[in-house]
């Protein structure tokens, strides 16, 4: 019999940029559980650690030990971060769910040693963090879903359902954070009518560029973007991209919008003509049309003519070069574009929410993933349980 518990989510996402973790009290409800945001806390990485972070994300070269070391760095960020939290707002914790820091993803498999192979890894020691805060830790939530032939991701959509389905107005759930990932309810559907991915990069792009072209770690509200001019002869041809194009389910990560994808951009806006504003403002709309495109492509045939509520989360939403072409774009359809803060939800704590949910349906034994949003093809427990 499930029972209601206060869940600590943890999260750290593709963007490296620290640790953000929510405190939510979870009880059964009729059809789906009730959630209660009690409290949410973000952390920055030290600069030391979100180097290490980036530099072991995809790496064509790194060393056993220096992953080993990682994993290990890392349970200690997240143990602190959840105490932090806990200092700030005292609350009796019964689990904690922690998404750890994905330094690889390949959903597609390719042949590898004689088979074809998918794989996903996310670190940070949860035994340290069952042991430093004092009880169970649910981790490594993707591969089971993985294991059961879907992506791995996106794992948010659950969430989002239990959140946002609405019986007469449908849904669009928009994260912007390293990458940008959505989900389309339609007005009454059940959550196997939902669909769900990765439209390419969030922030990912712009953060590369900011830090080499500005020494930022990013485009600060968008004040960057807002001085430069979209070099329309880089973004047409990126969008024609296959990722773009290709039918969910689909993920996507550092591997597909990392470094070589930022420097190979920032040589084709350099051959069109463009100063470093001008770059950045091309990266802000490769991620706003990228999502265009998804919502022509893949959202629109499914929701029909209705008009939706856009919902936007993460990072992202807080640029507002973004936002505004965002609102340009997509309000001419119909749309009611907002942050999620004003759904009800600090844009900010969402993800880590997420993953505290995640982590209730594990501890009762039951799936927790959305197999249309995945592609999966059986429900399967996700993840890993660290006792204390
Ligand atoms: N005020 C802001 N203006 C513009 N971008 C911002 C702002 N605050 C955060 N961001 C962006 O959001 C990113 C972090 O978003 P987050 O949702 O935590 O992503 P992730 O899940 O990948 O960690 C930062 O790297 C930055 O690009
Ligand atoms: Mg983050």
């Amino acid at each position: 019999m499930a029972r209601a518990m206060t869940v600590a989510g943890v999260m750290s996402g593709t963007s490296a940029d620290g640790v953000d973790v929510a405190l939510v009290r979870i009880r059964p409800g009729a059809r789906t559980p009730k959630i209660k945001l009690l409290a949410h806390q973000g952390v920055a990485y030290p600069a030391a650690l979100r180097k290490a972070v980036l530099a072991a994300m995809n790496a064509p070269r790194t060393s056993t030990a220096e992953l080993a070391r990682l994993n290990w760095r890392l349970g200690m960020a997240y143990s602190e971060a959840v105490r932090a939290a806990l200092q700030k707002h005292s609350v009796e914790l019964d689990l904690i769910g922690c998404h750890g820091q994905t330094i690889y993803h390949q959903a597609k498999a390719a042949s590898y040693v004689g088979r074809q192979v998918a794989c996903t890894w996310q670190i940070g020691e949860p035994a340290l963090i069952a042991r430093e805060i004092g009880v169970p830790v649910v981790s490594n939530f993707r591969p089971a879903d993985m294991a059961a032939g879907g992506e791995g991701a996106p794992l948010v959509p659950l969430l989002d359902f239990v959140l946002f389905a609405h019986p007469k107005r449908a849904r669009i759930l928009q994260n912007i954070g390293g990458i940008g990932n959505l989900t389309a309810i339609p007005a009454g559907a059940s959550a196997d009518k939902l669909i769900a991915f990765d439209t390419g990069p969030g922030n990912m792009v712009i953060d590369a560029l900011a830090a080499r072209l500005f020494g930022k770690k990013y485009d600060r509200d968008g004040k960057i973007a807002a001085r430069g001019r979209v070099l329309d002869g880089v973004l047409g041809p990126l969008l024609r991209e296959p990722y773009f194009r290709k039918a969910p389910p689909k993920s996507a990560g550092r591997e597909q919008f990392g470094s070589d994808f930022a420097a190979e951009f920032l040589r084709s806006c350099k051959r069109a003509g463009g100063g470093p504003e001008d770059a950045i403002a091309t990266a802000t709309a490769l991620t706003v049309e990228s999502i265009v495109l998804a919502c022509e492509r893949f959202v629109h045939p499914l929701i029909g003519e209705s008009r939706a509520d856009f919902i936007l989360s993460g990072g992202g939403s807080r640029n507002r070069t973004l936002m505004n072409m965002l609102r340009q774009r997509l309000g001419p359809r119909g749309h009611n574009v907002m942050v999620s803060d004003d759904a009800g939800l600090p844009s900010q704590a969402k993800e880590a929410v997420a993953f505290a949910l995640l982590a209730w349906p594990t501890w009762h034994l039951l799936p927790g993933h959305v197999p249309a949003a995945t592609g999966a093809l059986k429900p399967a427990i996700l993840g890993e349980i660290s006792y204390v």
